[in-house]
């Protein structure tokens, strides 16, 4: 969909925000467990982790710090090449570093995999994936995800930093977009 055009409609509610909160908790208690005694970095991938990373530092509470990276894919919206292009790297180095990816959703796993491919050769001291949401059926290729917030079907949905064209990534609810919507 190309940027600015009309949005589609929204359907049923997939994931309550309520839901979604508690699963964001969950997932910051066990990173928490995890790394405790280190000092991670965080690594929200652009645009649509935004809001997950957001709230996923603040629930695990541990001293750390949070950086972005932008990566996007040619190819049409519905029908990803596989090629994934850098758009906004790092502002710090991770060598040496306790890396936590943080992802809104994997769906093919192309981009995980390039992010862990271009990752890896900066020598982190270790380095993680946490996903909020797998769409298990769409995988192309395998990809190792550490933390996962929710398996979801091979649906189209928006909310909590997801978009369709930029529109409803503000949305608190995880909300499946209406794929027949009546005129
Ligand atoms: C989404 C998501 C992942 C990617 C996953 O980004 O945030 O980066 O797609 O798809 P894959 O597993 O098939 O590679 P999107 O292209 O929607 O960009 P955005 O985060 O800026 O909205």
């Amino acid at each position: 969909m190309e940027a600015g055009a009309v949005p589609g409609r929204l359907g049923r509610v997939l994931i309550a925000r309520q839901e979604v909160a508690i699963r964001v908790a969950d997932l910051g208690l066990a990173i928490r467990r995890d790394y405790a005694g280190r000092f991670p970095l965080f690594v929200g991938i652009l645009k649509g982790a935004l809001v997950f990373a957001a709230d996923l530092v603040r629930a695990a509470g541990l001293p750390s710090s949070l950086d972005f990276m932008g990566v996007s894919s040619y190819g049409s919206a519905a029908q990803s090449s596989g090629v994934v292009r850098l758009t906004a790297d790092l502002s710090v180095s991770i060598e040496g570093r306790d890396v936590i990816l943080v992802e809104d959703i994997i769906d093919s796993g192309r981009t995980l995999a390039y992010l862990r491919r271009n990752l890896g050769t900066r020598h982190p001291k270790s380095l993680a994936a946490c996903v909020l949401l797998d769409k298990v059926a769409r995988r192309e290729v395998e990809v190792a995800v550490d933390y996962v917030g929710f398996a979801i079907p091979d649906e189209f949905v928006v909310g909590y930093g997801l978009d369709h064209g930029g529109y409803y990534r503000s949305l608190r609810d995880v909300v499946v977009l209406d794929p027949n919507p009546a005129d």
